[in-house]
């Protein structure tokens, strides 16, 4: 169970992520959409060790640099290119990459990679795309993201080839703009209560 953390406010990282700590959820992908996530990285880096935090939505080889200084211990992309590959591998960052088509999975498994995002799952195929997949790519493991909610992550989890499924409904921007972590912890209890 991976939140999609939109993220600008460096104060917030660490209150953030002890509250879903305190829900059960470990892995934070805080992405690279807003002027301070790197901060908001850094900051979960130093005073959050028991967090795994990972930078999402790298799309060049810079971002994936950034991300590694900034104390990033994965990484994430909403797509794949041989050069941001490239700089995750060389800089020893485990990298998430995303795919929405088989052409894109032979890529990526090209370039090593077996555990991939699939994005946006909901609205490129959804878990009748997955289970397509499963033939062609039985050894590929997937992590839907797109579309996914407490409603539907448990029918993914269910799927031989997913692995875990990440999504932004677990760090609503309310929640997060009323400092509400115990709605945040709740939210994350619910979501590992999925896993069954
Ligand atoms: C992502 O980058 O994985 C998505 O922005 C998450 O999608 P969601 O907002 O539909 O959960």
């Amino acid at each position: 169970m991976i939140p999609v953390i939109v993220l600008d406010d460096p104060e917030l990282a660490a209150p953030l992520a002890r509250a879903l700590l305190a829900g059960g959820i470990r892995m934070l992908e805080v992405t690279l959409r807003t002027p301070r996530a790197l901060d908001c990285i850094a900051a979960i880096a130093r005073d959050v060790p028991e967090a795994i935090v990972g930078a999402g939505t790298l799309r060049c080889a810079a971002d994936a640099s950034a991300a590694r200084r900034a104390g990033a211990r994965f990484g994430v992309s909403p797509g794949f290119t041989p050069a941001i590959g490239r700089a995750c591998q060389e800089l020893a960052l485990p990298l998430v990459p995303g795919v929405a088509t088989s052409s894109e999975i032979l890529a990526a498994t090209e370039a090593g990679f077996r555990a991939l995002k699939f994005f946006p799952a909901m609205q490129a195929g959804g878990m009748a795309l997955l289970k397509a997949w499963q033939g062609p790519f039985g050894d590929i493991v997937f992590c839907p993201t797109g579309g996914i909610h407490a409603g539907n992550a448990a029918d993914f989890l269910a799927l031989d080839n997913v692995a875990c499924v990440g999504g932004s409904w677990l760090v609503p921007a309310d929640a997060l703009a009323a400092r509400d972590w115990p709605r945040i912890t709740a939210l994350a209890r619910e979501a590992c209560a999925l896993r069954g």
